[in-house]
């Protein structure tokens, strides 16, 4: 039940309703990535920061996406921040959200 309403979220969000998803992702942000972003532990990038961000938003959204997806070598950065029940489309919509706050 629940996994379907997360998935007609997504594509509802998809559509047009960007701000219902929003919130999803930030659920999602506060129960696994906000413990190192908030923070900026082990150097990072911290939610908002638009400094911290700004280099990293120039090498693409595509990028993005793969440093959270398989994590980024050699940094604690693990794929999906280590939190591998995620479905990779949660994991998007919070580089989105992350990327959108830096703007
Ligand atoms: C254990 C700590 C930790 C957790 C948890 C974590 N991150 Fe990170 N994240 C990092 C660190 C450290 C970096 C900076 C890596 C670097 O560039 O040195 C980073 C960088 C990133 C970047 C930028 C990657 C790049 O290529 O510059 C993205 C996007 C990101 N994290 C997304 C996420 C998402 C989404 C989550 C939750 C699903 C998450 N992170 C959870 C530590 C964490």
């Amino acid at each position: 039940m629940k996994s379907s309403v997360i998935g007609t979220l997504g594509v509802i969000s998809m559509v047009a309703a960007g701000s219902l998803f929003a919130a999803t992702a930030e659920e999602t942000y506060k129960k696994s990535c906000g413990v190192c972003h908030d923070a900026g532990v082990a150097n990072a990038p911290k939610l908002g920061d638009k400094a911290a961000w700004a280099p990293r938003i120039k090498e693409g959204k595509d990028a993005m996406y793969k440093s959270a997806l398989l994590g980024k070598p050699g940094t604690l950065m693990s794929a999906k921040g280590g939190a591998a029940y995620l479905a990779d489309d949660e994991v998007k919509a919070v580089v989105d959200l992350m990327m959108a706050k830096a703007k």
